[in-house]
């Protein structure tokens, strides 16, 4: 996959020093650009919009969501609980499969309720409607995905309920329907893919009272065709006489968080290296997992290429090629871009490897807090 990275903005101005390493580094006034261009989408247009936690749950940073969006979206039991700890708003909670030990508690939490199947409706309805709405989330078995591992709508995907199979489903069971077939992608493929769904199901989106458009909208992206969002979403909120809902993560956090680390050691082996205290598989492990190279705040098209990599033992714990204006210096400090969502989420301490800290600062203000620094105790307690 691509990076979707943009401009470094105001961290091109940010002294690396200013905080320990390894830290991500969430700059708020950023944070609040992408928020007012939601908020922006979902006045103009009528639609409800979540913040997906699974991608950012940053939750020292739950009060300014809430001044902008109207609530979270969860992916089961601790998330709910975080989002009714810390975030504002409504829930709504979707996971592939639920628990019987764990769909009471879940129900409570939660305004919507997904299942992802009917007999996962059928198993849990009577226990979960005395609380929450209920709803389905559907395969529109329509792929815009380009890469089949994100993409929900591929052959043989566990992730939604065959618009084939819903032939003799009653639709009286439920209030919603739920749909996320997206990744990083614009606005068309989102058209496209709810075209199948209308041709698929037609007359019954009636009998609906929302319809949940998940997630996967760069809505914060520059070339983002928001005002077509906006033409699409009160068009179908009018046609159908439902509330809409689009719940992204990614277009939350776009571009407003850095991944900052240190040079170790510079070893030769065929070719420059460098070791870092930044790991793929600990702290990025998108980057192996998806993968994806991200990109390296002021990289230059020409100079000194280094391979990057992690302390771990894993021979494969490689960030990728990078290249320096000048040659790399034990002690120096590098950041990767974008790296506020699906990373700070990830994080983990294969071979008790120090988690990142955790930074806000302003760009607009200049001021820096330093919200959370992890220590052995951390690594110690996951473990027993
Ligand atoms: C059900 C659901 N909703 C929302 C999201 C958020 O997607 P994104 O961060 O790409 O906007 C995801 C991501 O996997 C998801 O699975």
């Amino acid at each position: 996959m691509e990076t979707q990275a943009g401009d470094p903005g105001a961290f091109r101005a940010f002294d690396l020093h200013r905080v320990p390493s390894p830290c991500f580094v969430v700059d708020r006034a950023r944070l609040e650009q992408n928020l007012q261009i939601l908020a922006d989408v979902k006045q103009r247009s009528g639609a409800k919009v979540l913040l997906a936690l699974k991608a950012f749950s940053m939750w020292s940073l739950a009060d300014l969501v809430g001044e902008y969006l109207d609530g979270t979206c969860a992916s089961g039991l601790w998330e709910a609980t975080l989002a009714k700890e810390k975030y504002h708003g409504e829930l709504t909670t979707f996971s592939a499969a639920y628990k019987t030990s764990e769909i009471d508690a879940i129900a409570e939490l939660s305004d919507h309720l997904l299942f992802n199947s009917p007999a996962q409706l059928a198993a849990y309805a009577d226990r979960a409607e005395k609380h929450c709405s209920l709803g389905l989330r559907i395969n529109p078995e329509h792929s815009e995905g380009e890469v089949e591992k994100y993409d929900p709508c591929a052959p043989c995907s566990r992730l939604g309920t065959p618009l084939s199979q819903l032939g003799d489903f009653d639709w009286s069971q439920i209030d919603g329907i739920h749909m996320h077939t997206l990744c990083e992608q614009g606005f068309e493929p989102l058209e496209r893919t709810f075209a199948a769904v209308e041709r698929a199901l037609g007359g019954k989106l009636h009998s609906l009272k929302w319809i949940n458009f998940g997630g996967g909208h760069h809505i914060t992206r520059a070339d983002y065709d928001r005002e077509a969002l906006v033409e699409f979403l009160t068009r179908v909120q009018h046609q159908y006489g439902v509330q809409a809902y689009i719940e992204p993560g990614e277009a939350v956090a776009l571009d407003t968080g850095i991944l900052i680390g240190e040079i170790l050691d510079l070893p030769e082996n065929s070719m420059s290296l460098a070791i870092t205290d930044l790991s793929a598989t600990c702290h990025m492990p998108d980057v192996i997992e998806a993968p994806y190279r991200p990109a390296l705040l002021d990289e230059p098209d020409a100079g000194h290429t280094y391979r990057l990599g992690g302390p771990s033992c894993l021979a494969g714990d490689v960030i990728g090629d990078y290249t320096f204006a000048e040659p790399l210096k034990v002690g120096q400090r590098i950041a990767f871009l974008d790296q506020a969502h699906y990373s700070m989420v990830k994080t983990n301490t294969f071979n008790g490897i120090a988690l990142p800290s955790i930074a806000i600062w302003d760009s607009a203000t200049d001021a820096l807090t330093l919200q959370r620094e992890f220590s052995y105790s951390d690594f110690r307690d996951r473990l027993s």
